[in-house]
């Protein structure tokens, strides 16, 4: 029986890595990326998190990086080698969860360090 391999980026650990791990599942083309993850949380691993909602490509909830773009994991067909991460470390929950609310006042002002640090140094 043929097999695909997937690769999911997992994480945060206790120090707050992310590492990549891959899973090796029947084959299952013309099925969907949230199709996968939830084939892999029921079979394979119960501890890996993923988010859906509409199912139909209508809320964006499910949004995570396939290949390095960002895209809806419930109307991305599945294929063989894809590599499935989060789209925001900054904003990671778990796995492939981010945070998809408004960020708290402590996230912001994290954000705000960033864009600051990142900002041209004003010339006097
Ligand atoms: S679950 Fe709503 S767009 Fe994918």
């Amino acid at each position: 029986m043929k097999k695909m391999r997937i690769t999911v980026v997992r994480g945060p650990g206790t120090d707050g890595a992310t590492w990549h791990r891959d899973y090796v599942v029947p084959d299952l083309r013309g099925a969907s990326v949230s199709n996968v993850l939830q084939y892999i949380s029921r079979h394979v691993d119960g501890d890996l998190a993923y988010y859906l909602s509409c199912r139909r490509g209508m809320c964006a909830a499910c949004v995570v990086r396939i290949n390095g773009r960002n895209e809806k994991a419930c109307v991305v067909e599945i294929q063989d080698g894809m590599i499935i991460e989060p789209t925001n470390l900054r904003l990671l929950i778990k796995d492939s969860v981010v945070h998809l609310g408004m960020p708290t006042e402590s996230e912001f002002d994290i954000g705000r360090a960033d864009l600051l640090k990142r900002a041209p140094a004003q010339s006097s």
